[in-house]
């Protein structure tokens, strides 16, 4: 059997990276379309001592068609999955259409292209962010959409369109997963997350302290109504997530059609749960202060994951223990990223 290509857009970043391990691991071919924006090519180089063959970058824009109809033409390929996009929440809100060009303009120039190539499998990045606020947790699939920012609006209406698309020409095959809070790093620590400046998010940001690199975390509020009075999130680990993609890829190749999953891990923690599990992890005392509330933050989510798993028969299998003893190895490896 000839080996089967996969187009990765945004394969270098913190999702993709480790969802071309898992793609080469279940004997696909990843080949990897960045345009770097938020990652490094140095990542490459780890993957190649993970996986044993170095998967092909090919460094470019989602949104340059040219591009997209050479690569297609180029290379017999058979699904797309597609990451590339910005994904931080403030600068969203300051750049509103920085983000809809590339999140929203840059699937509908990749779908076209793939259209005109006779490309019909999808897999697309959603988020759990497309919730908003929700009535109430477990978040199921039938929840109402109510992004609360232009980020959550941009994967709303990527949403939108694709499944217009899927009507329109039902031998496509798309899913759109939505992720809830993806954590933790390969279990080599060989590679991770490694935002640029200070970290937005919880982990990175504990990480960050535990190493040394910082010296307290904020904790965003004490007083919600939560067990402990921090926020409680869906924290769910990127190797996880990363076999949820192929396993969503391997449910496309069976029968077109749309499919909309969660993927969670059905559980909330809380911050200073994180926190402890990430001190039992790592060994290090995280220092930390109770400030306000961040303002937009909700107080508490996790997703409902039993459509995915009774769709894909894939669950999460990773526990917050060892979401932070990754992300600890890998931080402690690699205190710079890649460089
Ligand atoms: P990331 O920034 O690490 O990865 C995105 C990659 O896409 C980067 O390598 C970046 O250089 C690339 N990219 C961005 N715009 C591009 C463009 N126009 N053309 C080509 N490449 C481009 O982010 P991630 O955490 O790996 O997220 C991957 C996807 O998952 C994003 O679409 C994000 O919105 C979605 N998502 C992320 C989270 C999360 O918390 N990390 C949660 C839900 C959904
Ligand atoms: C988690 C919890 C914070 C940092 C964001 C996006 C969402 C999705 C995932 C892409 C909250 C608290 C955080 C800190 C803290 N991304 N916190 N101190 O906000 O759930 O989700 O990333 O789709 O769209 O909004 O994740 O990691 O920022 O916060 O106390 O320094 O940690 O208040 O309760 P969030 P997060």
């Amino acid at each position: 059997m000839t080996t089967q290509t996969i187009l990765v857009t945004g394969g270098a970043g913190f999702i993709g990276s480790h969802t071309c391990v898992a793609l080469a691991e279940a004997g696909y071919e990843p080949l990897i379309l960045d345009n770097l924006g938020n990652s490094d090519r140095r990542v490459i180089g780890r993957l190649e001592r993970i996986i044993g063959k170095a998967p092909r970058l090919i460094v470019g824009d989602v949104r340059d068609r040219a591009l997209l109809d050479r690569v297609f033409r180029e290379t017999p390929i058979s699904g797309v999955i597609h990451f590339a996009g910005l994904k931080a929440v403030g600068d969203s809100v300051a750049d509103p259409i920085t983000y809809y060009d590339n999140n929203v303009n840059g699937s509908f120039v990749l779908a076209a292209a793939m259209h005109a190539a006779g490309v019909q499998t999808l897999i697309f990045s959603s988020s759990a962010t497309v919730y908003g606020d929700p009535d109430r947790s477990p978040i199921p699939e039938t929840a109402a959409l109510r992004p609360a920012n232009p980020y959550g609006h941009s994967k709303r209406m990527v949403e939108q369109a694709l499944a217009d698309l899927q009507h329109a020409h039902p031998a496509w095959r798309i899913a759109l997963l939505r992720y809830f809070n993806p954590v933790g790093a390969h279990e080599s620590g060989l590679i991770g997350e490694h935002p640029q400046g200070k970290p937005n998010n919880l982990m990175p940001f504990v990480s960050q302290v535990a190493v040394g690199l910082r010296e307290r975390l904020a904790v965003h509020g004490g007083d919600y109504p939560t067990p402990d009075g921090t926020g409680v999130r869906d924290y769910v680990h990127v190797m996880d997530l990363a076999e949820g993609h192929v396993a969503a890829l391997r449910h496309a190749e069976k029968q077109p059609g749309l499919t909309t999953l969660n993927l969670g891990t059905g559980h909330g923690a809380s911050v200073l749960e994180v926190v402890k599990a990430f001190e039992r992890a790592s060994g290090q005392p995280i220092a930390y202060d109770v400030g306000p509330r961040r303002p937009g933050d909700v107080p508490a989510y996790w997703g409902d994951p039993t459509l995915a798993e009774a769709t894909l028969g894939w669950r999460a299998r990773r526990g917050l223990d060892q979401m932070c003893a990754d992300s600890w190895r890998w931080q402690q490896g690699n205190p710079n990223g890649y460089e």
